[in-house]
């Protein structure tokens, strides 16, 4: 039980780091949560106007998802690196560092996917694309990738994730609240739309 406690910090701590703040002050994009929906995540970026800084924000807010996920793996196994990705994905949304208001976990979902069952965070990945292109709205991509993900991961035959994907889907649809109400209020900005 201790190791995977000290799982659950490490993965905490990892996915806490706020990339999107960290990127838009050192590139003097400024504060994200000034501007659009004052989110920090990689759609919020975007709305700063430099895709550089958007696409840096998903990769690395994606990358800190796998990473705690892997080191768990490797040195811990199977259930370290199931609870280190939860608390990864728990660090990016309620992060210390930005008194627990933090993301809303899309790209740290999809990481963690990708490291959990690769097969099925392709999936998500394709879905995300799917119902963004569709939609045009980045937080309906992200809804349905989250959706789909424990559907998925039983089909490409990783069924013993399913619960990591439907707690990981929960908190993405909880953290989307406000863009739910706005989706159905016909209101939610489309992708670089000013929010
Ligand atoms: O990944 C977050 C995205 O789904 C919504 O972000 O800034 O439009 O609320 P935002």
């Amino acid at each position: 039980v201790s190791v995977l406690l000290l799982w659950a910090v490490i993965g905490y701590l990892i996915g806490s780091v706020p990339f999107g703040v960290v990127i838009a002050r050192v590139m003097g994009l400024g504060n994200l949560r000034e501007i659009g929906s004052g989110n920090i995540g990689a759609t919020n970026v975007l709305r700063t106007g430099s895709k550089p800084a958007a696409i840096a924000t998903l990769l690395l807010d994606g990358a800190k998802g796998a990473v705690a996920l892997l080191l768990a793996r490797a040195f811990s196994g199977e259930d370290a690196a199931q609870i280190a990705a939860l608390a990864a994905m728990l660090g990016h949304c309620y992060p210390v560092w930005l008194k627990f208001k933090g993301g809303k976990g899309v790209a740290t979902f999809l990481g963690i996917l990708l490291a959990l069952a690769w097969p099925a965070g392709i999936g998500a990945c394709i879905a995300w694309l799917v119902a963004a292109g569709l939609s045009r709205m980045s937080s309906m991509g992200g809804l349905f990738a989250a959706a789909m993900s424990s559907v998925l991961v039983v089909l490409t035959g990783f069924g013993t994730t399913y619960l990591l994907a439907l707690a990981l889907t929960l908190i993405v649809f909880w953290r989307h609240r406000e863009n739910i109400a706005r989706i159905r209020a016909g209101t939610e900005p489309k992708i670089g739309q000013k929010g």
